[in-house]
């Protein structure tokens, strides 16, 4: 880090001067034709020395790139000090400023359990695994028992944000893994109907609650809680039992313990775990369960593959550095607002989701670690589906639209359920490498007329030409699997913080989502009666006031 600002940096001037000479230039069609290496030039292929089962590609030759931007790109990285922030962060300097922390969810994945600050608690990180792995092993087994005995079969995790996303998404991405007869739900909407619908059909006496806050006082979680006690109580009676069906995991023991769960059954983890970079701690407890400790121990392995990966790779070899290059070029020099995130895998359906907050959440920020306001855009507005079902709503615009959307594609080429003799698979995956071809080369003017013939109007003709031009990185896997998954997943973690340190930005903390919650709490304590209503605009005022006279409660 070197305390400049971004725009100051001569790599980043360099890159204006590129974008400003040579945008005319980058065009993919021309880019192939001339060069027939380009997809052995810019792609990568990623190994896990651990385990050469886990190896993909990252194809990144669709992109508006020569050699030259590709270079000035790499000359930025280092000039931004990234190499020194990433050595910082791994040996748990407090890079997280605002808040004075270290930044750790990278020990957690360490099977080897390098990291020893005691003080802070990395060396507990054992410990808490063995607590996770007893626990999981219990309850999947059935030796843990509800009150009334019988084994249990539903868990609910009731978290929000990070306390949430990872879960769901490993969770989903990782059915093929789970224990089919324990179902894993969510809850994490403050709208009682979440809560409402989760658990309209689940049995008291075989349910389990995980309590999933980092701090235990956000307001969705620990209302949510209360009320999920209540529902409990409500058919056990005794408070005695909510030991064997409510468990937490927190970093604040007192108000666990406050909240009626005894400390036996607390999961710990440590201030140094952001809550979007948590999956790998404690609050993976319902992955664990899910998929089973030696699951989840793979996919914690897999991320630590990847992190060796980001640490001893050179920078131009480098996937999580060369995705996040990738992103600062559209983002930063030809203004690309969004970056579209296509899993083509079914079980990746909650992936995007999960980013969303990974990225937006770390790197939606306009003030720099020295609290100057930038004079460039930082993180973009992430968004994505699974494929194909997005070729069918918002593609068009991708193809045909006004505005640039840089997009990663992501496939496994097996698939875990190879129906009709992998028909549905091969064709889902004809789509994963068409869409891309289609984006990046076009269907030019000549090529329409040829086809639609001489009577057809010019206006036909124009509303169907691709521009194309439109870039795009392709990973492919071999299979989406608990390692796979792991590596993946700390990639874009690793990709979201080499483009914090360019930006110059504090990736690890959340201020903006403060001032809603505060002003939230006030409006809350006014809701009764329209004389409460005070100290708003008269927006804020209005809208108050005829919720008040049309609510039925
Ligand atoms: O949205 C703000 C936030 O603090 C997230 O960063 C976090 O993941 C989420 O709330 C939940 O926080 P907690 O785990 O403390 O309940």
């Amino acid at each position: 880090m070197s305390g400049k600002s971004a725009s100051d940096y001569a790599a980043w001037k360099t890159l204006e001067q590129l974008y400003a000479s040579d945008k005319a230039r980058l065009v993919l069609k021309d880019l192939f034709a001339s060069d027939p290496q380009r997809f052995a030039k810019f792609s990568r292929e990623y190994t896990d020395s651990t385990d050469p089962k886990n190896t993909f590609l990252l194809d990144f030759s669709k992109n508006l790139i020569d050699d030259k931007v590709f270079a000035a790109l790499l000359a930025l990285v280092k000039e931004a000090g990234v190499e020194s922030a990433r050595d910082a962060m791994f040996a748990g300097e407090h890079i997280n400023t605002s808040e004075d922390r270290a930044v750790l969810h990278i020990a957690l994945r360490d099977p080897q359990h390098h990291f020893s600050l005691s003080e802070d608690g990395t060396g507990d990180v054992p410990a808490v695994l063995a607590h996770i792995k007893d626990f999981t092993d219990k309850v999947r087994s059935g030796a843990w028992t509800g009150y009334t005995g019988k084994r249990i079969t539903t868990v609910v995790n009731i978290g929000i944000g990070g306390s949430d996303l990872g879960p769901v998404m490993v969770t989903e991405a990782l059915k093929p893994y789970s224990q089919r007869n324990l179902d894993c739900r969510f809850i994490s909407n403050i709208d009682g109907t979440h809560l409402a619908e989760t658990v309209r059909d689940a049995d008291p006496e075989t349910t389990l609650f995980i309590i999933a806050s980092k701090t235990f006082t956000t307001q969705e979680t620990i209302t949510n809680a209360t009320s999920a006690r209540d529902w409990f109580l409500g058919h056990a009676k005794d408070k005695a039992h909510v030991a064997k069906h409510f468990v937490a995991l927190s970093t604040n023991t007192k108000a666990v313990t406050a909240f009626g769960i005894a400390e036996e059954n607390m999961f710990q983890f440590w201030d140094w775990v952001g809550g979007r970079y948590s999956l790998w701690s404690a609050i993976g407890l319902s992955i664990a369960l899910a998929i089973g400790y030696e699951n989840f121990a793979e996919l914690l392995a897999g991320a630590h593959a990847m992190d060796r990966h980001f640490t001893t790779t050179p920078l131009e070899n480098n996937l999580p550095v060369i995705l996040a290059t990738m992103g600062i070029w559209y983002n930063d020099f030809y203004g690309a607002q969004t970056h579209v995130l296509l899993p083509y895998d079914q079980y990746l359906h909650k992936f995007a989701d999960y980013f969303q907050q990974g990225d937006m959440e770390s790197n939606g920020k306009f003030i720099t670690k020295q609290g100057k306001r930038v004079d460039y855009q930082t993180g973009p507005i992430i968004w994505g589906a699974a494929g194909t079902n997005g070729q069918h709503s918002f593609y068009q615009l991708l193809h045909q639209g006004t505005k640039l959307v840089p997009a990663d594609f992501i496939a496994p080429a097996t698939s875990h359920n190879p129906i009709g003799g992998s028909l549905h698979h091969r064709i889902l995956l004809s789509n994963y490498f068409a869409q891309p071809e289609a984006l990046a080369f076009g269907k030019s003017e000549e090529q329409v007329r040829a086809e639609v013939g001489a009577n057809a109007s010019e206006a036909l003709v124009k509303s169907k030409v691709f521009e194309g031009n439109r870039p795009s990185n392709s990973i492919l896997l071999p299979k989406i699997t608990p390692r796979s998954l792991g590596s993946l997943i700390a990639m874009y973690e690793h990709k979201i913080f080499v483009q914090g340190v360019v930006w110059g930005i504090n990736s690890f903390d959340q201020m903006g989502v403060e001032l809603g919650k505060v002003l939230a709490k006030n409006i809350l304590a006014q809701l009764g009666a329209p004389a409460d209503v005070k100290g708003h605009d008269s927006s804020t005022t209005g809208l108050i006031h005829y919720y008040q006279k049309i609510r039925v409660e």
